[in-house]
């Protein structure tokens, strides 16, 4: 049975110089406004028992705790849910750290991105390194044993010695999991601009690769489990929301911008927040689109976000174990038994394995 739910907040304090993720300003009302309309969403749907709730943006950390809890107790939450708040830095101090704990959140995923002031500041971030690492320490202090910390690589003109220095500063700290993605450059960002103009280049695919081979070897030897592409942990740590998406399993999106999977079918909410607050007091929906998912799609989503879970992989069946033989022979994949899991080669060009199942 459905079992996860992810709400949107679709509010930042400023717009970060290469993200295109649905969010923008807004005042208290606008938020108070948004988070009325978000529990009659809610209210629109069966209370399905739920394991995890992802509050994700945008800044989640942009709403009281107060707000946290309204929607929360709006919930049917089973008992030992993973209940995880995203967390820009600049909007959190100790107190309210303890009271998103008191209100029911028990994982905090924190943006820090790096550790390097310099690039910090070119990515547009308003958070210096030591407020992201203070956000950290308050969030501990306040009782959270479950912290995940967002980084990214890849950035403009970083180094190898860059990378290495944000590692050793990530490893420090010791957080539970740790999410880092390599750039990509978005259409329509401020990036993206500076990329057109030759201001930026993108860097070049061996550093990149010895990058992502660099954050690999070191996330190893601090104990670190590399349990999915962009995603480490320590053991028993994965992120069980996120985990519920690479296993194909169904939830609830909530909020404008985000998509779900429920009754076979993927859906997407609105994009623009009028449209949104329009559907709600019509007691409708507010899905933009929606797509069936028949039995052989569902086939392929299995495959290719199963492989996702480096450890656990998949088990194939009919054709598509032809398929996976001739990856193991490619070297792509291993064998193990049944069960088919990514090689170094194959984590490394994760992208190109996936397409051959398409
Ligand atoms: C919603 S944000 C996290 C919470 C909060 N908004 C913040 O940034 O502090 C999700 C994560 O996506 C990643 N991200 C956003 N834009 C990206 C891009 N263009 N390329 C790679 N990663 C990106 C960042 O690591 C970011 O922390
Ligand atoms: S990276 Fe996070 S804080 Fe920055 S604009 Fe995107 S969602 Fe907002």
């Amino acid at each position: 049975m459905l079992s996860g739910m992810y709400i949107h907040i679709p509010f930042c304090l400023n717009k970060c110089n290469y993200c295109d993720f649905l969010s923008f300003k807004s005042t208290d009302e606008e938020r108070e406004k948004y988070v009325a309309a978000l529990i009659n969403e809610i209210n629109m749907y069966p209370k399905f028992p739920l394991e995890t709730v992802y509050f994700g943006g945008g800044t989640p950390s942009l709403l009281t705790p107060e707000q946290v809890s309204r929607i929360l107790n709006n919930l049917n939450i089973k008992n030992n849910a993973e209940i995880t708040l995203e967390v820009n830095p600049k909007t959190v101090t100790l107190e309210k750290f303890k009271l998103f704990k008191k209100a029911g959140i028990n994982r905090v995923s924190i943006g820090i991105q790096s550790f390097n002031d310099e690039l910090l500041k070119t990515l547009g971030r308003l958070h210096s390194s030591s407020e992201g690492e203070e956000a950290f320490y308050f969030a501990r202090k306040a009782g959270f044993d479950n912290i995940s910390l967002d980084l990214m690589f890849s950035l403009p003109n970083q180094t190898l010695k860059d990378l290495k220095s944000d590692l050793n500063r990530l490893f420090s700290l010791r957080p539970e999991h740790f999410s880092i993605y390599s750039l990509i450059w978005e259409e329509g960002t401020d990036f993206f601009s500076k990329l057109e103009a030759g201001i930026y280049k993108e860097t070049d695919n061996d550093l990149e690769a010895s990058m992502y081979e660099l954050i690999i070897d070191e996330a190893q030897k601090n104990g670190y489990i590399h349990y999915e592409i962009s995603n480490f942990c320590l053991p028993e740590k994965r992120a069980i929301h996120n985990t519920k998406y690479w296993k194909n399993e169904e939830y609830l999106g909530i909020g404008i911008g985000a998509s779900g999977y429920y009754q076979d079918v993927r859906y997407k909410n609105v994009l623009k927040i009028p449209e949104y607050y329009a559907k709600i007091s019509d007691n409708v929906k507010p899905i933009l689109e929606e797509e069936f998912v028949d039995s052989d799609e569902k086939e392929i989503y299995e495959y290719i976000l199963g492989l996702r879970i480096i450890p656990d992989g998949i088990i194939p069946k009919g054709k598509y174990i032809d398929l996976c033989n001739n990856l193991v022979d490619e070297g792509f994949l291993i064998k193990n038994n049944f069960r088919y899991i990514l090689s170094k080669k194959g984590i490394l060009m994760a992208n190109d394995v996936f397409s051959k199942f398409i």
